[in-house]
């Protein structure tokens, strides 16, 4: 079996995101944070432009980088299609199934977690939630990524798994055996550090979590450069393309929401009480 390959395998990475599927998010929805909806563009309605207060179509944002910037890792023909096709549909799908409804009033992590409908989604959630993904997929890459973290996002990793190493095989682990098409992320969950893997649309955001980093492994994301050799996209990925920076961002983000420590509370002392000293009787 594939952990144990790992000398310690993370908690988190194990739990199957099932035990929380029927709950419902208790956190604020977060977290990445771009507001993607373009106001003020009303719709022109036989004619005349809408009178509806806000019309909303979610727009299509570019990766941070070129499309040939992490090359020879990933190509500019697979971002082509893989930004340019396959994320450009969703969000167009997206926009069909929720013009003149009550979403187009939505962020769209609300879409998200309002169709996830606690496990029974509605239309819009496949095409919600992978707008989403995608466009966090995007950020959580660089041209010249990889290497290894430092600072607070190094040392919660190895409180959390034991070393960097540990958190790459668990890692590895994850995004090799997710069966299918899915997503590998790294969450901030009950305070700690975990990876979680998720099938077909789904995300973090559904229970509740607080997703720091994710690498896609539909087939779309890496068919043209690695054919079936899953294993080489996701090292590669891990060497050479994780935005620590971004992950950086989102964990400071991420504190206003949760907390990756124990909370800090501060003492709270008994009062002091003054002494009250017998009353001094001068001497008559
Ligand atoms: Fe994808």
């Amino acid at each position: 079996m594939a952990s144990s390959l790992c000398s310690r395998v993370n908690q988190g990475c194990s739990s199957s995101p099932s035990s929380s599927y029927l709950s419902k998010p208790s956190s604020p929805l977060l977290v990445v944070v771009r507001r993607q909806v373009s106001f003020g563009q009303r719709r022109r309605t036989k004619g005349l432009l809408a009178s509806s207060p806000v019309n909303a179509a979610f727009i299509l944002n570019p990766p941070p980088y070129e499309l040939d910037e992490l090359e020879p890792h990933i190509s500019k023909r697979t971002l082509e299609f893989h930004w340019g096709k396959h994320h450009r549909a969703y969000v167009d799908n997206l926009n069909k199934q929720i013009e003149n409804t009550d979403y187009e009033r939505n962020t769209l992590e609300e879409i998200v977690t309002i169709t996830y409908n606690n496990g029974n989604p509605l239309p819009p959630f496949n095409n919600a939630a992978q707008a989403w993904n995608h466009e966090f997929l995007w950020e959580s890459m660089a041209p010249g990524g990889g290497k290894k973290p430092s600072g607070e996002v190094l040392e919660l990793i190895e409180r959390d798994f034991g070393s960097f190493e540990d958190f790459v095989c668990t890692f590895k682990e994850a995004a090799t055996t997710q069966f299918g098409s899915g997503w590998v992320w790294l969450v901030v969950k009950d305070s700690k550090l975990a990876v979680e893997k998720t099938p077909n649309a789904l995300n973090p955001l559904i229970w509740g979590h607080f997703p720091l980093l994710t690498i896609d492994v539909w087939e779309h994301a890496y068919y043209l450069d690695y054919q079936n050799r899953r294993p080489d996209y996701i090292t590669t990925f891990i060497n050479e393309l994780i935005s620590w920076e971004r992950v950086l961002e989102r964990l400071e983000r991420i504190k206003a929401f949760t907390n990756v420590r124990e909370p800090t509370i501060p003492n709270v002392r008994e009062p002091t009480i003054p002494n009250v000293r017998e009353p001094t009787i001068p001497n008559v």
